[in-house]
């Protein structure tokens, strides 16, 4: 099953792919795990990105959806994948579609996981997450076990540099002008189904996977 995480910065697209990974065992493509993983190595594309990113900006179309679409031809796509933060306006949107159609792929879902916006400062602004394996947790509403270690991988939890309130401002202005037309792009294509991203996590999760029809 091929899968789209569609969602304001904050709304729980990281925390739910990283479930359906743990549960499916669908790989989790995150265009901010990819960035920021090059950022820390130092690469060419890690250079290229960290402007954008810090500053809440997109990184542009065309390297994004290159890196995607190269992404998704690997071998543990086979069986599908989730795409989360992937696509984010209308153009890495067509472009997905294109090269899905060129191939006789397509998506199957697209979940849409809203927000509140006046919630999410708060919600980013606590958010930690693991520097080896880029896991999420919250210093109130997800704490992990041992303070500052990630659960699953033993790794360090550090806070996103992107995480301030002003950024965090900036990527909702971003969201807002370019990413929520795909809500009304998807539902056209009857691909769409929305999940309320404040509830639970262990209710977002079961609704996820309710409207997946896998339960
Ligand atoms: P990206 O890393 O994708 O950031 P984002 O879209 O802003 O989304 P977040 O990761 O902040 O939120 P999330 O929805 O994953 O929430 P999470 O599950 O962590 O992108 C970063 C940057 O990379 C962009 O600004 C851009 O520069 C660039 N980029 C990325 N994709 C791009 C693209 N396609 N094109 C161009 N540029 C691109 O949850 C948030 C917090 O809430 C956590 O602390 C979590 O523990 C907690 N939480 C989650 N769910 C719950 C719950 N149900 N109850 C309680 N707490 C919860
Ligand atoms: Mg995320």
């Amino acid at each position: 099953m091929n899968i789209i995480m569609l969602g304001a910065p904050g709304a729980g697209k990281g925390t739910i792919s990283t479930r359906l990974n743990e549960s499916f065992n669908l790989p989790h493509i995150s265009t901010g795990d990819i960035f920021r993983e090059n950022i820390k190595n130092e690469t060419e594309l890690g250079k290229l990105a960290k402007s954008y990113i810090d500053s809440g900006k997109l990184v542009p179309d065309e390297v994004t959806t290159n890196l995607i679409l190269n992404r998704i031809e690997k071998d543990d796509c086979k069986n599908g994948y989730i795409l989360d933060g992937f696509p984010r306006n209308l153009v890495q949107a067509e472009g997905l579609e294109k090269s899905l159609l060129n191939n006789s792929k397509k998506i199957d879902y697209v979940i849409y996981v809203f927000a509140d916006e006046n919630k999410i400062v708060d919600r980013l602004t606590g958010r930690r997450v693991c520097e080896k394996c880029g896991t999420p947790y919250h210093i109130r509403t997800l704490k992990s076990k041992v303070e500052g270690i990630c659960d699953l991988c033993g790794g360090k939890l550090i806070q996103r540099k992107d995480d301030t309130e002003e950024v965090i401002r900036d990527r909702l202005k971003v969201y807002n002008e370019q990413t929520k037309p795909l809500i009304d792009y998807y539902r056209k294509k009857g691909i769409l189904r929305e999940v309320d991203g404040f509830d639970t996590v262990e209710n977002v999760f079961n609704n996820v996977i309710k409207v997946l029809g896998l339960k």
